[in-house]
């Protein structure tokens, strides 16, 4: 597969990009036959969200991928208008898609039809067609199947949802066969008020505990929280064996603070880890419209691999230990200093701040672009960048639950993930700096607590 030529100032290298075009949800995380396979939403001809195929890339160890053949095109009757957002699972040898065929009829009407793909190498894949009908009480938005094994070998499949009065849902669907599949209704038995679809669902286990994944649609801003324009977050609880989620007393909590992140989804692999890709954008047309990288032909990257970890009732996301084998030759180590401005050689690092104890109040600022704060006193972590289509200033913050002792930066050359506290909260965004800017500067000076940072390039 060849990649645009040249891919210009803001090219990634801890993320997967597309070759060409546009990127989203990813698809598909599975590990077959030893290897790790990422699919994800792809349009191959231009960069808007027209015509979505699977792109594909492979790895063995989850850093360096390689990129496949397309896995599924939208050139058939039950998918013509997008091969839209799916799962995979393995069975006797084989690997098996279940994705949403987006069709538009003559009256421009929407249908979708769940549909399966069966391959044997992990490259070429059959197409088997829909294998569900459209329920009734529902509308034809009614997408994005993943699909797992319980107990029993029993085989259960999730759906995002809208129902007839316009609300979100989840579907679930039971199997014995991944063929034949039969409707159980609601996954949740109360009715949950929380937006007009739900997109891209997925229930992750832990040993005693599950969390339901989901990215509604609809819901309203509220202070820190719910400020993208759609948001991704979990509930925890425990899935029955007759297809219900039975939750927590605990509220819907998003699992990234930042301004691009959306529709992430999970796999286990086999050292028994449960690992999340996101995509690392939103879909708002204006400001995709705006993001630079499309001048050079390609638009989009998912997050990095992150472990999902369960404690204390929520969601750690710790980005996955291979990365640091990305790291190059010694770190730079800045300790002891209440100011400091440190020289970016590259525009690929890896930066961590420690804490002897806990932090004091805090600023760094990155490339003269985002600004990461923590307020002590309010034990506040609060992240500001340039919106690159308006030029305002823009923040996203959290309140933590516990003091600060740990922020770990993945930094690139327009895109930032920073961890929180070892993913007690995340936030994720690009950023499109100046070129020249290439200066991370620390200011601690009103605390007396100096961080230790160190800095791999
Ligand atoms: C989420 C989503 C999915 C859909 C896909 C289409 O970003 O809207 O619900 O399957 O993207 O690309």
């Amino acid at each position: 597969m060849t990649r645009t030529k040249n891919r210009g100032e803001y090219e990634l290298g801890y993320h997967i990009t597309p070759p060409k075009g546009l990127l989203n949800d990813p698809n598909g995380l599975i590990q077959f036959k030893g290897v790790y396979h990422v699919f994800y939403q792809w349009n191959q001809n231009d960069t808007t969200h027209n015509t979505k195929s699977w792109g594909h890339v492979a790895s063995t160890d989850l850093i360096h991928w390689t990129e496949q053949p397309a896995a599924l095109e939208p050139v058939d009757w039950f998918d013509k208008d997008g091969c839209y957002s799916g799962s995979a699972v393995s069975f006797e040898n084989k690997l098996y898609l279940f994705y949403t065929g987006n069709v538009r009829n003559e009256a421009n009407e929407r249908e979708s039809y769940q549909c399966l793909a069966v391959s044997e190498d992990g490259v070429h894949f059959e197409k088997k067609g829909p294998i569900l009908k459209q329920p009734a009480g529902y509308t034809a938005h009614v997408r994005d199947p993943k699909v797992w094994q319980g107990k029993n070998n029993d085989w259960w499949m999730v759906l995002g949802a809208q129902k007839v009065d316009l609300t979100g849902d989840a579907l679930v669907y039971h199997s014995k066969n991944l063929i034949d599949w039969t409707c159980t209704g609601s996954l949740l038995d109360d009715e949950l008020d929380f937006g007009f679809m739900w997109e891209c669902p997925d229930l992750v286990h832990f040993n005693q505990k599950s969390a339901f994944i989901f990215s509604p649609q609809g819901i309203m801003a509220r202070g820190d929280e719910f400020n993208n324009i759609y948001q991704s977050g979990y509930l925890t609880g425990v899935f029955t064996e007759a297809g219900k989620f039975l939750t927590d007393e605990q509220p819907f909590k998003e699992l990234d603070r930042g301004f691009e992140f959306y529709a992430p989804q999970t796999f286990q692999d086999d050292k028994g880890r449960q690992l999340l890709f996101g995509w690392m954008g939103v879909m708002e047309p204006a400001i995709e419209a705006a993001v630079p990288t499309i001048q050079d032909g390609w638009i989009h990257s998912l997050t990095i691999p992150r472990e999902l970890i369960y404690a204390d009732g929520q969601l750690n996301q710790r980005p996955a230990a291979e990365l640091k084998q990305l790291r190059h030759g010694s770190p730079l180590v800045v300790e002891g200093k209440a100011e400091a401005s440190l020289q970016l050689p590259t525009l690929q690092n890896e930066i961590l701040v420690d804490w002897e104890k806990t932090a004091g109040s805090f600023k760094l600022q990155i490339r003269k672009d985002v600004d990461i704060e923590y307020d002590q006193h309010r034990n506040r972590v609060q992240v500001s960048r340039s919106n690159w289509l308006t030029g305002d200033r823009e923040t996203r913050a959290v309140t933590l639950t516990k003091p600060l002792t740990q922020l770990h930066l993945f930094l690139e050359s327009s895109s930032l993930e920073l961890f929180v506290n070892q993913g007690e909260e995340v936030f994720s965004l690009r950023y499109f700096p100046e070129q020249e800017a290439r200066t991370v500067d620390v200011d601690a000076c009103e605390t007396g607590k100096e961080p230790q940072i160190t800095l791999y390039t």
